[in-house]
């Protein structure tokens, strides 16, 4: 657990509910066996996903998987670095899909921990739909 990657990224237009579930099964299943953890969000035709993890496999996970998934497009990453401190391991033993208050109150703390201060203007523009 010495890594973390955060991103948001543009769902393909079109993208139906089906496709969506899809995605948050794959991700929810392959993240547990893999002992990844974090969130997924879907949200006003954006996605943002938080990995926690050993460097290599999240790294990998992010390189040649979800960059290269066609499904979304516009990636942009907001952290990728060391950490000391893991948030959503202490929070759950699960990697997370459902937003609730609770989870956005853990996404907030997550990102506080890595200094939202320092991100753009721009890249906190972004996320502030999802922390409403
Ligand atoms: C927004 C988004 C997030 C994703 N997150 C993950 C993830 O955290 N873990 C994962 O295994 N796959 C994730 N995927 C799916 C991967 O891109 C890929 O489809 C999946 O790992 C299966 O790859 P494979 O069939 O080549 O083995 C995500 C896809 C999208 C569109």
């Amino acid at each position: 657990m010495n890594h973390t990657i955060c991103y948001i990224s543009k769902a393909k237009e079109g993208l139906t509910d089906l496709e969506i579930q899809e995605i948050f099964t794959t991700t929810q299943t392959r993240n547990n066996a893999e002992n990844i953890k974090g969130i997924l969000l879907y949200g006003f035709g954006n996605f943002f996903q938080v990995l926690e993890g050993e460097k290599k496999i999240i790294e990998d996970l992010y390189l040649h998987k979800i960059s290269e998934d066609k499904r979304h497009s516009d990636i942009l990453t907001i952290i990728n670095y060391h950490i000391k401190h893991p948030i959503f391991e202490a929070y759950s033993s699960e990697f997370n899909i459902v937003k609730t208050n609770n989870q956005l109150d853990t996404i907030k703390a997550y990102l506080n921990q890595n200094s939202l201060h320092h991100l753009s203007k721009n890249i906190q523009r972004m996320l502030n739909p999802f922390l409403l």
